[in-house]
């Protein structure tokens, strides 16, 4: 047999732990895993010389844009940051323009897609406005539902609960999970009417606006509506260390899942004042006792995964005067696993953690068939990193449209080298070596 391509001499992130040898890789799938003369010939080798080769991972939290939102992003930049770090999976958040709340603007979305992307992408749908259309969703390939409780993509009444518990009944119908951005929404434009009616409008403002109350008052509506709905929920960007107990608590009986960001876990409110508008993000920068707690409850497995929330603006954007003029978020696709393997190297987070939060987890929590591992039979997709080689984060380097990040001059290890997308290499030695449409569409089960 001739496969498609060999990588030797690799140390291997198995689900058995760090192991010497290589993969052979053949129409897509990995087709054997062992030491290199147990490998079959292939036409194409790359020897990795003991550098470490990973499952491809996964980012369950990105915002790709494109569309009429293409100046921020799109998915040929999107896929292109995601590919040279270290993705080879990606799931797109629906606040889109035009969103995807419903199985037509879904089957759009991937119309448009399909010929650009150079990882594999899955898509949310937010909750559908048609009631009627959460089966048809789910059948046109939506891996799983979105809703932004501050900020919903589509028209539904997110303070009744009546509304919001049919709605999440209507997903528990169709099997798929359901991921919240808790955010109480009166609060929040309460809180954010008396800044602007003081005249308050500096960075650090938006983070009165948006307290941890109201991201734990809004988790602890939705957990008693999942009581009764029991659909599966998974909890994005956790920042407030209060949120924990009670998801620790929701696990016992429920199906909940959680998510926390490198940014959550290493920057405090500090960076606003700092950088301004480019380290605006909802959910906001918030204390070191938040970090510290995120971090212990990630250690523990408690916080389930990370996801990056890259989340880009123009600078343009990110530089105006007034902050409820700013969009928030920053991007995250270029930056997450160096930061994080920075932090296995200071004996912060075990290796396993960390590999398991960026690939097995992510899968089974969104049922991602045949990702998430290196072993015989899954999908070629893999990443490799130097942990020798130290770099400086320089945002004018980004594949990302989104040329700034707080964590600018960081020095850090982890940088990917090398990413199989599908057993084709999509990005080798800083190029993007993948042909625009090579990614798939990613569909759940
Ligand atoms: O910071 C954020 N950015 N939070 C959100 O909820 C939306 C996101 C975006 O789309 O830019
Ligand atoms: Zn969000
Ligand atoms: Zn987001």
């Amino acid at each position: 047999m001739l496969a498609d391509l060999r990588i030797v001499e690799a140390k291997l992130f198995t689900a058995s732990g760090l192991q010497e040898g290589g993969v052979a890789v053949d129409e897509g799938k990995i087709v054997r895993v062992a030491r290199e003369p147990n490998l079959p010939k292939a036409d194409r080798t790359l020897n990795l010389s003991g550098k470490i080769l990973l499952p491809g991972l996964i980012d369950a939290h990105v915002h790709l844009r494109d569309m009429e939102l293409s100046y921020k992003e799109d998915f040929i930049s999107g896929t292109a940051a995601a590919a040279a770090g270290g993705f080879t999976t990606v799931l797109d958040m629906p606040n889109t323009k035009p969103p995807t709340n419903s199985s037509e603007r879904l089957r759009e979305k991937i119309e448009v897609a399909k010929g650009k992307i150079m990882v594999n992408v899955g898509f949310y749908s937010s909750f559908p406005e048609d009631q009627t259309d959460y089966p048809s969703l789910s059948s046109s390939g939506m891996t799983a539902f979105k809703i932004n409780l501050y900020k919903p993509s589509s028209k539904i009444d997110v303070d009744d609960r009546k509304t919001l518990l049919e709605a999440f009944k209507n997903v528990a119908k169709v099997d798929r999970p359901v991921a919240v951005h808790a955010e109480d929404r009166r609060m929040v434009e309460e809180l954010q009417a008396g800044l602007r009616a003081a005249g308050r409008t500096r960075p650090l403002d938006f983070l009165s606006a948006h307290p941890s109350e109201a991201e734990e008052k809004s988790l602890a509506k939705v957990l008693d509506i999942v009581q009764y709905a029991l659909c599966r929920t998974h909890f994005c960007h956790v920042s407030s260390h209060k949120c924990i107990a009670p998801i620790r608590e929701a696990k016992r009986f429920l199906g909940v899942t959680c998510e926390t960001t490198p940014h959550h876990l290493l920057l405090t409110k500090d960076m606003i004042v700092r950088k301004g508008g480019q380290a605006i993000i909802d959910p906001p920068l918030r204390t070191a006792e938040d970090n510290s707690r995120l971090m212990d409850a990630f250690i523990k497995g408690e916080v389930d995964i990370i996801g990056s929330d890259h989340s880009p603006h123009s600078l343009e954007e990110k530089g105006r005067e007034n902050v409820w003029d700013i969009p928030p978020g920053f991007p995250g696709l270029e930056t997450t696993l160096p930061l994080l393997f920075t932090k296995v190297s200071d004996g912060t987070i075990p290796l396993y953690r960390l590999m398991e939060s960026l690939t097995s987890k992510p899968a089974e929590i969104f049922h991602l068939k045949g990702k998430g591992a290196l072993m015989e039979g899954y999908d070629a997709d893999l990443t490799a990193v130097d942990l020798k080689e130290r770099f400086i984060v320089d945002p004018s380097e980004f594949r990302t449209k989104a040329k700034y990040s707080p964590f600018e001059g960081w020095r850090l290890i982890g940088r990917p080298f090398l990413t199989v997308v599908g057993g084709s290499v999509v990005y080798e030695d800083g190029e993007i070596t993948a042909k625009p449409g090579q990614g798939a569409i990613v569909k759940a089960l």
